[in-house]
């Protein structure tokens, strides 16, 4: 079965590709700091080309993962960060643009950008690979493919591993990612927060409680409460005394307990600061991750180019 030709979605690859896409991810791991030949061989075949790194919206943690990872590969990024400094701020469409760069001939694109904008449609008129880096609520899928490599990284094999996803479900591409990632990956999710934060479908199994969520599962995922996507004021004193993660939470929970956090964190509601320096968190080791992972997720879809 031919590497996806891009990745919008988690639909669009299968089990054995995420597998595959794993034991490069490790191999590019346990390579890394050594420069080795393969190493030296992969940053050679790339030199002279460009990638093309359209963040229409703010990122910090993916739009420099993949910029480290186009420079190990030898590919060129060509980084759009927001509309400052590009004639979007004189209203040239995000269709326009696309198609100007795609012009220069990059090998690739990785785009971020909100729901409005059409980028399944945009994927289909172009003539290079595209992979979503963020697209509004509907997903993110390098982030749930990068938690989930750490992840294994940590325990083996994911299969009938239970994670809790805490916090603001309804407002999640990164969860909207894991429902996906999850059936292929045979982990289990449910959801835990209060009810305006709860997704519409009841396909998952959800608590209430914070405590009956921990008790059920094998690593927690804290989301960040996403205060600017509520139209409807939310108390947040309600929410840090129900769902925030904090000191007396790290002793009830057992050493083999992941803690992980797509970032940014907004500390002080949804994590007390105490639970970044725990040896349970995995925040930076997810970073560390991400840009393996995407370092192998480009090779992989440009191998399948050529
Ligand atoms: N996790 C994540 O997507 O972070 P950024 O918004 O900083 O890229």
């Amino acid at each position: 079965m031919p590497y996806p030709a891009g990745l919008l979605d988690l639909k669009e690859i299968s089990e054995i590709q995420i597998h595959e896409l794993f034991k490069l991810s490790q191999f590019i791991k346990t390579a890394k700091g050594k420069a080795q030949n393969s190493e030296r061989h992969e940053f050679s075949r790339y030199r002279g080309l460009t990638a093309a790194l359209l963040f229409f919206e703010p990122s910090t943690r993916t739009r420099f993962s993949f910029e480290t990872a186009c420079a190990r590969l030898g590919l060129h990024p060509l980084v759009l960060s927001g509309a400052e400094g590009t004639s979007l701020s004189k209203g040239e469409s995000f269709e326009d643009t696309i198609l100007n760069i795609q012009a220069m001939n990059p090998e690739i694109f990785v785009i971020r950008c909100g729901d409005h904008s059409p980028l399944r449609g945009m994927a289909e008129r172009m003539k290079k690979p595209v992979i979503n880096a963020g697209w509004g609520l509907q997903g993110h899928p390098t982030q749930a493919l990068l938690d989930a490599f750490c992840w294994k990284e940590q325990i083996g094999d994911l299969r009938g591993r239970r994670l809790l996803i805490i916090g603001d479900i309804k407002h999640s591409r990164v969860a909207a990612s894991h429902t996906e990632l999850s059936q292929i990956l045979g982990y289990e999710i449910a959801f835990c927060g209060p009810s305006e934060f709860m997704p519409e479908s009841d396909r998952f199994h959800t608590f209430k409680s914070l405590e009956d969520g921990i008790e059920w599962a094998h690593a927690i995922m804290v989301l960040r409460v996403q205060l600017e996507r509520h139209a409807q004021k939310i108390s947040l004193d309600s929410y840090k005394t129900h769902y925030q993660i904090g000191k007396n939470w790290l002793k009830k929970m057992p050493e083999s307990m992941c803690i992980f956090h797509p970032g940014p964190v907004n500390y002080g509601i949804e994590l007390d600061q105490a639970v970044s320096t725990d040896p349970r968190s995995q925040f930076m080791n997810q970073v560390e991750h991400g840009v393996w992972l995407r370092q192998a997720l480009l090779q992989k879809i440009l191998e399948g180019v050529k």
